[in-house]
């Protein structure tokens, strides 16, 4: 058997548990006990639960561990929040938790939900003309509006459901292609299974109505919820008086501090390499809160990189103003989460998370989650102008690499000491740590 055919298998979804991960280690692993004794060892106790977290994926074999942190003195809109947040990056947590504290002192953060659109499409080419299309749809939409009811009904109970639906023509682009561009309400689920049913019965509606009317001159290609949704979207913001920037976290003039915040922004607004970086900073906090919620991160990542490069040119989604000694720092947010539906309820911790919120609407939750990706970007901003973000990432990864050294109690205290004045690095660390051990090793031997 060469070596490529040692790792090709048919039916491995049929098999047990047990043996996809015998396979997985006996095609890719030397240390065929261990592996599996270390891959294992992260399977629930509980069978039931391990089933649930079994059943979001396929082809399970292990569970794969996140910290679950959270970030205390969360004020939004007055009410104050323990937030919820998974992340693998360290000071992330502890970069939100001193914004939120700092914010907290001044007034926190103040929110508005500006819409909570959702977008679908239906995608398809028609050999009519655009017009004939419009005509041919203002008699089927009653007809069809009838056929969903069944569909709609519930969530319009909840105030949700289709809203306005209309046609884009784009045959200069593709010949033939047109859209269906469908507006939705979701209430409090993020809506993606709803939207898609809706779609996809308008795609079967549209085929069948056009085909009748022109023998096969109608083609579905594709129908499927956007993620991009501009119009379901929050505002979140901080202000004070410059003067009431001054802070122990801020070793600076305020004046100075204010004005190389704004500066630092601007850069963002103005260069994509900058922008880039700086909102992967904010999505630093919104991703951890979002993935903790049992939300889908991909999509509200996907949606915020388009609202940044709307204008054409991809630019920063945080904003600063100073105007008559008034600092005020904000964004708007495109995003779409649920409350219901989805993991939200089905993850055991995504339902302690909506538990420690206070279960939220999912426009609260919207807000929540702006406020933390704000917080995130103030407290990166505020570093990268004043100490530099080396100082706390290097107080973090000296923990790691100190924990991946196996140090003793004793040896961590000398190496903190040791690195307040040193720089961090895994080489710098190991042979200091190993004098350490040397200096001990031959006390010990005198
Ligand atoms: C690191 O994960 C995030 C930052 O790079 C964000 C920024 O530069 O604004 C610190």
């Amino acid at each position: 058997m060469n070596e490529n055919q040692k790792k090709l298998i048919r039916g491995f979804s049929k098999l047990t548990k047990q043996a996809k991960l015998d396979w997985i280690i006996t095609s890719f692993f030397n240390k065929t006990q261990s592996v599996y004794h270390e891959m294992s060892s992260f399977w629930l106790q509980d069978d039931k639960q391990q089933q649930i977290i079994d059943g979001f994926s396929e082809n399970t074999v292990s569970n794969f561990i996140l910290p679950y942190s959270v970030c205390p003195n969360l004020m939004v809109n007055d009410n104050i929040y323990c937030v919820p947040m998974v992340t693998e990056e360290s000071s992330v947590v502890a970069a939100a938790a001193s914004a939120a504290k700092f914010w907290l002192e001044r007034g926190g953060f103040k929110t508005q939900i500006l819409g909570t659109q959702k977008i679908g499409q239906v995608h398809i080419k028609w050999d009519g003309s655009f017009q004939e299309l419009l005509d041919g749809w203002q008699v089927l939409e009653p007809a069809f509006r009838k056929t969903i009811q069944p569909l709609v009904h519930n969530m319009e109970q909840r105030g949700g459901g289709v809203k306005e639906m209309s046609w884009k023509d784009f045959t200069n682009e593709i010949p033939g292609y047109y859209q269906a561009f469908v507006k939705f309400e979701t209430c409090d689920s993020m809506g993606a299974n709803f939207i898609n049913t809706i779609l996809e019965e308008l795609g079967k509606a549209l085929g069948e109505h056009f085909n009748v009317l022109r023998d096969d001159q109608l083609e579905v290609i594709m129908c499927i919820l956007s993620n991009y949704t501009p119009d379901c979207l929050v505002r979140v913001s901080v202000s004070c008086p410059v003067s009431q920037l001054k802070d122990s976290s801020i070793p600076i003039d305020a004046e100075d501090f204010a004005s190389l915040f704004n500066t630092a922004i601007r850069i963002a607004e103005i260069d994509p390499y900058r922008a880039t970086t700086h909102n992967k900073g904010i999505f630093n906090g919104i991703d951890a809160v979002v993935i903790a919620t049992g939300n889908d991160f991909r999509a509200v990542e996907a949606c915020g990189h388009t609202y940044a490069a709307r204008s054409g040119s991809y630019s920063s989604l945080s904003h600063c103003n100073i105007e008559h000694g008034i600092f005020e720092f904000w964004m708007d947010f495109p995003m779409a989460v649920g409350t219901v539906g989805g993991l939200t309820k089905l993850h055991p911790l995504a339902q302690k998370s909506n538990e420690l919120l206070g279960n939220p609407s999912a426009e609260t939750l919207m807000q929540i989650i702006a406020a933390t990706g704000l917080a995130q970007n103030f407290a990166a901003i505020r570093s990268l102008v004043t100490t530099g973000i080396q100082k706390g990432h290097m107080k973090m990864h000296l923990q790691n690499i100190l924990q991946q050294l196996s140090a003793a109690d004793n040896e961590t205290e000398l190496v903190l000491q040791h690195f307040e004045h040193h720089v961090v690095s895994f080489n710098a660390v190991r042979t200091f740590l190993q004098d350490i051990r040397n200096s001990k090793a031959a006390q010990l031997s005198n």
